[in-house]
C-alpha cells in the first residue's frame, strides 16, 4: 500500500513499467488457505476502517449498534456526553457477549453475571464484589476501540495508533455530499443479507472491475456504455463512474465522474443508488476462508423505501447483485482446480478505462504487501 496521511489524495500511477508477472491474477491460495486467512483478519481487518453504521442510527443517548470486524465482534454505542465511543462487545468478567443487534440501553449489563458498565464503558458495578477479596473495580473496564465518523457513516479500526480514514481518503467526502447533499438527513430503510459462498477478495475483486459487466449482466447492455464508465484508484479507494459531461474528462480531476461508485479500503463499496437523495452502502464481512457474509443497507429519506426504490432495491437483489455473487461463488470453485494458473488481469496503460482490470490489481497487490512476509506456503499450482 502506498505511503499514507497525504496532504491530498493521490492517484495511484501507471503500470508501464510493470513486468507481466506483477499484473497477474492473485493465486489461488490467497482465496483457500486457512493459514492466509487467519494472516489476513491481523493484517488487514483489525487493521483497517470498517463501517458499523449511519450515524442517525445513533442519535440519541444509549443507543447502539453492534458489527463484526472479520471475528471481531464489537460495539459503538451513544454517551451520556454526547460522545460516541467503540468498544469490543466482550464483557471484561468472563467474555459473554454484552448487547446484540442494535437498540437503546441505560447501561450496558452483562446477561451472565450482570456486571454493570456506564456508557463510557467504565464499571458500574459487580455482584459481591464487596465481599469477594483482591477486586478493584477501578480498575475494570471496557476494551475500547477507536471510531471515527466519515460520510455520516460511522466506522471503527481495532488498532489505536490507525492514522485518519478521512486524512487517507481527502477529497472523497466531498465528493460523496456532493452527489448526496442530504447524506445526514438519511433513515435506514431497508437491509438485505447474504452469505456467500466465496472469499471475501472475490466480491472485492469482481466489484473493482467492469469487465465482465456486459458478458455477465445481460440487462448491462440495454442502457450501459463501457466507454463511458472510468475507473481511479487512489491511496485506500477508488472511484468509478460515467464521465460528467460537464467536467473535463481529467482522472486527476474528483469531479470526473457522476453516477460514481465508491470502494473504501479494503471491503466496503458504496455504490450510488439510482436517486440522489439515497445512500446504498455493502459491507463484505469474511466468515470463513471461503465464506462471506454480504450485507447491504440501505438510507433513504424516509425509513421505508418508496415504490420507486424498492423496484430499485428488486432488482439489485434479484438481478445485478445476484448476477455478481453467481459469478463469484463460480470462481471459488474454480479456484480449487489443479488446472488453474492465475492469468493476465486486463490493464489500461492510463489507468482509466472502464474495461480495465486496474482496480483489482491495485487492490491485490495492497493484500501483497499487507502479507508480505507472513506466508509460508507455496502456490499448489
Ligand atoms: S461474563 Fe459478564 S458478568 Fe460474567
Ligand atoms: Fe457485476
Amino acid at each position: 500500500m502506498a505511503a499514507r496521511g497525504k496532504a491530498t489524495t493521490r492517484r495511484k500511477s501507471g503500470t508501464g513499467s510493470l513486468s507481466q508477472n506483477q499484473s497477474l491474477a492473485l493465486e489461488a491460495r490467497y482465496y483457500i488457505d486457512e493459514e492466509i486467512f487467519k494472516q489476513e483478519k491481523r493484517l488487514i481487518f483489525y487493521d483497517s476502517w470498517q463501517m458499523i453504521c449511519h450515524v442517525n442510527d445513533l442519535l440519541d443517548v444509549g443507543n447502539y449498534v453492534t458489527g463484526l470486524v472479520a471475528d471481531q465482534n464489537v460495539v459503538v454505542i451513544r454517551g451520556r456526553d454526547g460522545v460516541l465511543r467503540g468498544f469490543h462487545n466482550v464483557c471484561a468478567h468472563r467474555g459473554h457477549e454484552l448487547l446484540k443487534g442494535r437498540g437503546n440501553v441505560r447501561n450496558i449489563i452483562c446477561p451472565y453475571h450482570a456486571w454493570a458498565y456506564s456508557l463510557d464503558g467504565a464499571l458500574l458495578a459487580a455482584r459481591h464484589s464487596t465481599e469477594a477479596s483482591g477486586f478493584d473495580s477501578s480498575c475494570v473496564k471496557l476494551a475500547s476501540i477507536k471510531t471515527e465518523m466519515f460520510c455520516d457513516l460511522i466506522f471503527v479500526n481495532c488498532n489505536p495508533d490507525a492514522p485518519s480514514l478521512r486524512s487517507q481518503t481527502l477529497g472523497m467526502e466531498d465528493k460523496v455530499r456532493r452527489f448526496i447533499p442530504k447524506i445526514d438527513d438519511l433513515k435506514h430503510a431497508h437491509q438485505i443479507t447474504y452469505h456467500v459462498k466465496a472469499n471475501w477478495k472475490l466480491l472485492i475483486d469482481n466489484y473493482l472491475e467492469c469487465y465482465h459487466c456486459v458478458v455477465a449482466h445481460p440487462k448491462f447492455k440495454e442502457t450501459f456504455k463501457i466507454d463511458e464508465w472510468k475507473h481511479t484508484s487512489y491511496e485506500v479507494h477508488a472511484i468509478q463512474g460515467k464521465i460528467d459531461p460537464r467536467s473535463p474528462a481529467d482522472p486527476k480531476n474528483p469531479n470526473y465522474t457522476y453516477q460514481s461508485a465508491w470502494w473504501v479500503w479494503p471491503n466496503l463499496f458504496i455504490p450510488r443508488f439510482p436517486d440522489t437523495n439515497s445512500l446504498m452502502v455493502c459491507r463484505n464481512i469474511p466468515a470463513s476462508v471461503e465464506q462471506t457474509t454480504q450485507i447491504w443497507d440501505f438510507y433513504f429519506a424516509a425509513d421505508k423505501p418508496t415504490r420507486a426504490q424498492k423496484e430499485g432495491i428488486e432488482w439489485i437483489d434479484k438481478v445485478a447483485g445476484k448476477e455478481d455473487l453467481d459469478l463469484c461463488e463460480s470462481v471459488q470453485r474454480g479456484l480449487h482446480s489443479i488446472g488453474y494458473s492465475p492469468g493476465k488481469l486486463m490493464i489500461d496503460p492510463e489507468h482509466f478505462a472502464g474495461w480495465s482490470e486496474h482496480g483489482v490489481w491495485y487492490f491485490q497487490q495492497m493484500v501483497r504487501a499487507k502479507l508480505k512476509g507472513s506466508e509460508k506456503r507455496q502456490n499448489p499450482s
